[in-house]
């Protein structure tokens, strides 16, 4: 299929697009996003984890990043040049989405169908067939325009659960490009899966890829369950005569970049937020930082405050949780209701245990900037990131970095990627109230030097395993030119499952040890 619109944008700034052996990024979202605020045309820096991320890969690298601008092309035609000129600086490319297409292809298949199944929610409604429809035609055009851009000694690097018939398609079209994909979700249980009537197809798309990666191995051996159980594809026979290449499943912990949040934390107007959020109240300070979603367990979290709340009285008048949520998805289905409960649950919690003096809760519906975003995790005496269910979860490792003061307790769910590296958290089941309250109630009774220790071992995990080291291990393991990074090749032993290579580091990366046994405290 062709593409029946042209691409908005450029190839990148000056120099950089004639370089040999780019890497594309392919992703539903670019790194900017652009809105309609008062008729006019506004970008700003896109959010979630994949955007503020990769953002950073993508400024040490160069190349293109293909993706959507966040309008469909009828509003865009409004802003054609300021969002052209704009991506062209961050060396970005749009592929323009119509309104029914954003609707099937994003709100529909990718948020209300395919979303649930991979956090293995299947409360979720599952939606119709349209809407598959034009996941496959967005996913066409996609293979239209990477076809298009892509060079020889190229690689292309595709993201996330919108795009998962891209690789098979870009294969088709470009049958020797090296081609990797990321899924920035967990992938669940195969059974769950398979209850996706799309599931073969979206598992052969993804089989198009020479590299397929994943945040932890849970989720590699799921996949490789799900090629077993749902294409019955006989062990070690995946390889075809058409093919002529070998999917091999990675898993590859995406990080941040360490660096930019430490600099942030020395800024004097971020000491200056940090010391009037935390106020004088002298109580202690719960934060929790996410988009609005209910994979986030912001309920869940609420729910546990209002119960400490409740049997521990001296905390009344002391202890506050301050959530800021940034507005996500709000039409795709099950937001609205969250977002519902969340806000009753706030008003209940405030109107139960607040009085004029003191706000248990404060609720920021809102974006806020890095500023104030820094300034949150350094104020926090806790940080709650309580997901039930979340491929990685970057808010927790921001923290992290933020802590150079080796302060603060970090309560993490263990249904997040990240509790499979940060095991010197206070790891949590949020599913279970009473091991979120115990939770709560470890974090405030712990002892500043155990604080401390670990703090210490958090950091050092944050800090080796940061985004650089993590698209050069994956850029590495894919193959072809690996742009400036510098570092040695991670040391790669493999073996077969389901016709899959699965690939394990063997370069040094062991999990913090039981912090247990450090403990000093
Ligand atoms: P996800 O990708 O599901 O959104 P992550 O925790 O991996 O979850 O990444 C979230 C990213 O969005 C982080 O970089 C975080 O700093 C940012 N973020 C989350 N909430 C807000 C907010 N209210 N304002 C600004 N940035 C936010
Ligand atoms: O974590 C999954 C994810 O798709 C991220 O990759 C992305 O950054 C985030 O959710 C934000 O979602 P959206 O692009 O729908 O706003």
């Amino acid at each position: 299929m062709s593409a029946p619109h042209s691409p908005v944008g450029a190839v990148g700034p000056a120099g950089r697009a004639a370089a040999p052996g780019r890497t594309l990024i392919v992703s539903n979202r670019l790194p900017v996003t652009a809105r309609i605020v008062g008729g006019e045309v506004r970008l700003q820096e896109s959010d979630g984890g994949l955007a503020t991320g990769l953002r950073s890969v993508h400024e040490d690298q160069g190349g293109l990043w293909i993706g959507w601008s966040g309008l469909t092309d009828r509003a865009a035609l409004r802003g054609h040049h300021v969002i052209a000129s704009r991506l062209h600086d961050v060396g970005a490319l749009s592929v323009p989405l119509s309104e029914e297409e954003v609707a099937g292809y994003y709100r529909g298949f990718s948020n209300s169908a395919l979303w649930p199944v991979l956090h293995d929610c299947l409360r979720q409604p599952l939606v119709g067939g349209r809407d598959w429809e034009l996941y496959r035609a967005v996913n066409e055009r996609y293979a239209d325009v990477v076809a298009e851009h892509l060079r020889a000694g190229d690689r292309v690097w595709i993201h996330d659960f919108h795009l998962m018939l891209l690789p098979r398609l870009v294969r088709d079209r470009c049958p020797g490009a090296r081609i990797g994909l990321f899924l920035h979700t967990p992938f669940p249980p195969a059974e769950s899966f398979a209850t996706l009537p799309e599931a073969s197809a979206l598992l052969e798309g993804v089989l198009g890829a020479n590299l397929i990666g994943f945040h932890t191995r849970d989720y590699g051996r799921h996949f490789t369950a799900a090629v077993k159980l749902i294409l019955g594809r006989p062990t070690a026979n995946y390889e075809t005569e058409a093919d002529a290449h070998q999917p091999s499943v990675f898993t590859c912990p995406m990080g941040i970049d360490v660096p930019f949040f430490a600099a942030w934390t020395r800024k004097p107007a971020v000491i200056t937020e940090a010391a009037q959020i935390r106020g004088d109240c002298g109580g202690p300070l719960f934060v929790g930082i996410d988009r609005l979603d209910y994979t986030k367990g912001i309920a869940e979290r609420l729910r546990a405050f209002e119960r400490l709340l409740e049997l521990e009285p001296g905390l009344r008048g002391r202890a506050r949780l301050i959530q800021v949520a940034v507005p996500s998805r709000e039409d795709a289905s099950g937001y609205t209701e969250n977002r519902r409960t969340v806000e009753a649950l706030v008003a209940r919690i405030n109107h139960r245990y607040g009085d004029d003096e003191w706000t248990p809760v404060e609720y920021r519906y809102r974006r806020v900037d890095t500023a104030t975003l820094v300034a949150l995790y350094r104020a926090a005496d806790v940080m709650l990131v309580t997901p039930v269910c979340d491929g990685m979860n970057l808010v927790a490792k921001e923290f992290v970095a933020c802590r150079d003061d080796e302060d603060g307790v970090l309560v993490l769910s263990s249904w997040a990627g990240a509790a499979a590296e940060l095991h010197a958290a206070v790891l949590t089941d949020p599913n279970n109230l009473d091991d979120l309250v115990r939770a709560y109630r470890a974090a405030l009774e712990m002892s500043a030097v155990e604080r401390r220790v670990r703090m210490r071992h958090l950091r050092l995990t944050v800090e080796t395993h940061d985004v650089f080291q993590w698209s050069k291990r994956f850029l590495e393991a894919l193959g072809g030119p690996v742009g400036h990074f510098a570092g040695n090749k991670p040391r790669l032993t493999g073996r077969e499952s389901a016709g899959l290579r699965v690939l394990h580091e063997s370069d040094g990366h062991r999990p913090v040890a039981d912090w247990r046994r450090g403990r000093a405290g």
